[in-house]
């Protein structure tokens, strides 16, 4: 139906829904981001300590039109002018998928344009290539409130898993600790300002290697903290020395499980993204292990780790350059394994 070929300076838009943030961006040529919006929920899921899907695909059905919208004028790009869409597919809440996703097929069935369906972690590996080239192969870590994953990235369409959270992703069990200490949510960026006045080295929470695997497990971890607020009834002037301790422990685990990585496949080079990649004392530790075994650790722009369309539009621009095209008739998928294309 559609050309093979996508021009190599395509304008496209770019739509993620996948959980309680509505994202919509515009780019030229598959990485020159012309505007990126998002619109956060952190307000309305604030009081749960938690994102409530129900109320995230309200949210989402509200907020999409005016969010497309809003970034197409700030491109200064018209519906005309755009050769195709890429959205995100999976994984995630399937109320909210389908926000993201039924926005995508009108516009492509409206304007006859090419759409694609996007793996969100596709999208968080490659966001690093809205700011600079990396050479391929690299170790991809993604580590969200989501995710915690670890990959081989070979070229932009293959993705070798070597690990994945067996049970909480890091980002919630920074959401699931701030929670506990009574700081809101979402919790990462809260734990961070706290830790910078705490001692890392206070409490001595476990570190959950789990050697010899590529798999993490961060619930132990955030019982063992949860444990301790409540047996030890700590006070508030303690609360940064927890906090310290805390994120001291999911940084030791995450980077030497990533640098292992590059040390296990000879390869050079890590690039960290999602959410907690934009946590300054995991940019900080990354770059200076790394620097001791000889390994580049490289980072999006902190508005380009958290949940963000742009980062879908790279993928999905590599995608349609790759002749992908999906049929309007494409559904959601709330699992989907990445290196499985078609889904489960
Ligand atoms: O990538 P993201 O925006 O959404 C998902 O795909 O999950 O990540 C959100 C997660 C939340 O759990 C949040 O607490 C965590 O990232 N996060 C942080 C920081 N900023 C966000 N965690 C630690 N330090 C931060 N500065
Ligand atoms: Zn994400």
């Amino acid at each position: 139906m559609f050309e093979k070929f996508i021009p190599v300076e395509v304008i496209l838009l770019a739509i993620e829904t996948s959980c309680d943030d509505t994202a919509a961006a515009v780019l030229e040529g598959g990485r020159r981001v012309l505007s990126s919006l998002v619109s956060s929920q952190d307000e309305v899921h604030r009081k749960y300590g938690g994102v409530v899907p129900e109320l995230a695909s309200r949210r989402h059905m509200e907020n999409i039109v005016p969010v497309v919208k809003g970034t197409l004028k700030e491109a200064g790009v018209d519906f005309d002018e755009l050769g195709g869409i890429a959205v995100t597919r999976g994984p995630g809440l399937i109320g909210s998928l389908f926000v993201g996703l039924s926005t995508a097929k009108a516009i492509a069935f409206a304007r006859g344009i090419p759409f694609v369906g996007v793996n969100h972690l596709m999208g968080h590996l490659l966001a690093i290539f809205l700011e600079r080239e990396v050479p391929f192969p690299f170790i991809g870590m993604v580590v969200s409130g989501g995710h915690t994953s670890l990959f081989l990235v070979e070229d932009f369409l293959r993705f070798r898993s070597l690990g994945a959270t067996r049970d909480d992703a890091a980002g919630e069990a920074f959401d699931k600790v701030a929670k506990a200490l009574g700081l809101g949510y979402p919790g990462g960026r809260i734990i961070e300002e706290l830790a910078a006045r705490g001692d890392p080295h206070a409490i001595a929470f476990p570190r959950p290697y789990l050697e010899g695997s590529f798999d993490f497990s961060f619930s132990g971890l955030k019982t063992a903290v949860i444990n301790y607020i409540r047996s030890h009834r700590i006070g508030e002037d303690e609360v940064p020395h927890v906090a310290a301790s805390f994120q001291e422990a999911v940084v030791d685990v995450l980077v030497k499980k990533a640098l292992w990585a590059s040390a296990r496949f000879g390869v050079g080079r890590v690039v960290v993204s999602g959410g907690v990649a934009s946590n300054g004392r995991l940019r900080e530790r990354f770059l200076e292990e790394g620097r001791k075994e000889g390994i580049e650790v490289l980072f999006p722009s902190p508005r380009f780790c958290t949940d963000n369309a742009a980062m879908i539009g790279v993928a999905g621009y590599h995608l349609l350059k790759a002749g992908r095209r999906d049929p309007l008739d494409l559904n959601a998928t709330s699992r989907w394994p990445l290196g499985r294309e078609d889904g489960p």
